[in-house]
């Protein structure tokens, strides 16, 4: 069985684009495949985060993505920081990773913006991170949206470059898995721009926490052309926003887009967003309460993630132990400090 690995940030509240192209792939890949899912804390820290509100997020997009259908006993869900072996295998690959490659991160550029000199060195290294994420696993299928894609090429050249310079097979080439007509939701504001929970506007996004008014509100207001919808996919061509609401129904309702347009083509936007705001809300809805109801006791999440940190663990620390030997970093067991060292 092959096993699979993926991440979300903890650094807001889960939006329909980390939804519809990631998480809603994850649940379907856990009926034939090993999974591990996770919060991943550390790189959340790459920009500024309040300390209560990290801690609070973690736990609460740990229970939306349990919400969305992650199966917690039959796979692992665990947030990143419970795991050591991540950061161990992160500086490893820091070493492997060439300057010259991480200057080609267009995620870096994008986040860093005009003033590179004051971003984190952690935002500049994420990408070693990431590939320590999967590699620590010997994980080879990555399900991701599309804006991950150049991070999982990077992830397989440090992967090529550790088993060529200690001259072994060790870690194997990682398969992304990038699916469906959602692979890349934009903004509701400008078809140009990914939806992302970062955004400053609320309006750009639609949220798995947002109640039915506020995701019909929204997809009302959501940016269109006035021409009514075409009746072939190629009539979206040069219509960005047309093709985002059409992409976003498509996936909601396991078809294309081609399917959609059957069924909408000529029509105007204004009875498609309606049809297309119910259709997100009887998906979400239930999400949305099922998170509610797992966050009436935070504990029982909290255990969940330390549960699933300590299967994680298992896995993880023989392959990094391992990473450190081929490397040459002496394998001694840690001891007790004698006594006379104890300081009192
Ligand atoms: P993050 O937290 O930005 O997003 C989580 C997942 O959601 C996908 N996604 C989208 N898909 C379609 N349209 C969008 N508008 C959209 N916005 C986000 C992302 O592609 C991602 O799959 N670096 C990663 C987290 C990560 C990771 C990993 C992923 C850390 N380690 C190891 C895979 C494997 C990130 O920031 O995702």
């Amino acid at each position: 069985m092959q096993r699979v690995f993926s991440g979300i940030q903890p650094s807001g509240i889960p939006q329909l684009g980390n939804y519809l192209g990631a998480i809603r792939n994850w649940v379907a890949l856990q009926a034939d495949h090993e999974c591990l899912f996770c919060v991943v804390d550390l790189h959340a820290i790459t920009v500024w985060q309040d300390p209560a509100q990290l801690a609070r997020q973690t736990r609460e997009l740990a229970a939306s993505i349990i919400a969305c259908g992650i199966d917690p006993r039959k796979h692992i869900l665990f947030h990143q920081s419970g795991v050591p072996a991540h950061a161990r295998l992160a500086w490893i690959f820091n070493c492997v990773a060439r300057i010259g490659w991480l200057n080609r991160m267009t995620q870096f550029k994008d986040k860093a913006g005009k003033d590179r000199e004051a971003a984190s060195a952690g935002l500049y290294v994420y990408p070693s991170l990431m590939a320590a994420d999967v590699l620590a696993y010997h994980a080879t299928r990555v399900p991701v949206g599309d804006d991950q894609k150049q991070h999982l090429e990077f992830a397989n050249d440090i992967a090529q470059k550790f088993n060529h310079d200690y001259g072994v097979d060790f870690f194997p080439p990682i398969q992304p898995l990038i699916q469906g007509p959602a692979a890349r939701v934009m903004s509701l504001r400008d078809g140009a721009r990914k939806m992302s929970k970062s955004d400053p506007s609320d309006q750009s996004r639609i949220n798995l926490a947002d109640d039915a008014d506020t995701i019909a509100l929204k997809i009302r207001r959501a940016k269109t052309d006035p021409q009514p919808l075409p009746d072939e996919p190629a009539g979206l061509e040069g219509r960005p926003e047309a093709r985002n609401l059409v992409g976003i129904y498509a996936a909601m309702a396991d078809t294309d887009a081609a399917g959609v347009l059957r069924e909408h083509g000529g029509r105007g936007f204004g009875a498609f967003k309606e049809a297309l705001a119910a259709l997100l809300i009887s998906h979400l809805a239930p999400i949305a309460a099922e998170t509610r109801r797992l966050l009436a006791d935070p504990g029982a999440v909290d255990a969940i993630l330390g549960e699933g940190a300590a299967r994680a663990a298992e896995i993880a620390d023989p392959i990094v132990r391992e990473a450190e030997r081929l490397v040459g970093f002496l394998q001694i067991p840690s001891a007790a400090a004698p006594s006379s060292h104890v300081r009192s």
